[in-house]
């Protein structure tokens, strides 16, 4: 356990957790071999289970104009919302670190739209670890729709002053 719900486990014991992990896994290889990253060269694949059971994969795509660049997590997410899925069960992220790197702040932030239980693994396209944690876990007290409705609720008071 590396603390906080967050655990360092082999492909083995992932896939035991997730029958689509190997499949994910697979695809998320495909993608960071696909992946555009002339300027950092660091190539991040990743592939998303859906809610229907389809996958979808995605990789890092980089910009001269770096803040352009969109990281492969959210490729793969809006690759399945453009094909019809409303949920996201899963991200398999690979990076080509000893050590797994689990997703960056942005990525978690839009997996947040899917719920705290997506389940999010980090391999390393070198090694055999695995990052296993849930959403919540990793981006505990995000921010959510409720913040946003919290906020109408108070315009709403104001409004009746
Ligand atoms: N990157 C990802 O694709 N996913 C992450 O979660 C972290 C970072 C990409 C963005 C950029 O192309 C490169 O890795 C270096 O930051």
């Amino acid at each position: 356990m590396a603390g906080n719900g967050i655990e360092l486990i082999d492909r083995a014991e992932a896939a035991a957790r997730l029958p689509e992990f190997d499949d994910l896994l697979r695809l998320a290889l495909t993608a960071q071999g696909r992946a555009r990253a002339p300027y950092s060269k660091f190539n991040v694949g990743a592939a998303v289970l859906g809610g229907s059971g389809a996958t979808f994969l995605g990789c890092n795509v980089e910009s001269a104009s770096y803040g352009a660049t969109i990281c492969a997590e959210r490729s793969a997410i809006v690759g399945a919302v453009a094909a019809g899925e409303t949920a996201i069960r899963a991200c398999v992220v690979v990076t080509p670190t000893a050590e797994p790197s689990s997703p960056c702040g942005i990525c978690r932030q839009l997996l947040a739209e899917f719920g705290p239980d997506v389940l999010v693994f980090a391999a390393s396209s070198l090694g055999d670890s695995v990052y296993a944690a849930r959403l919540g876990d990793l981006l505990p007290l995000s921010f959510g729709p409720r913040n946003l409705e919290d906020a109408a609720g108070s315009a709403r008071t104001e409004d009746k002053r």
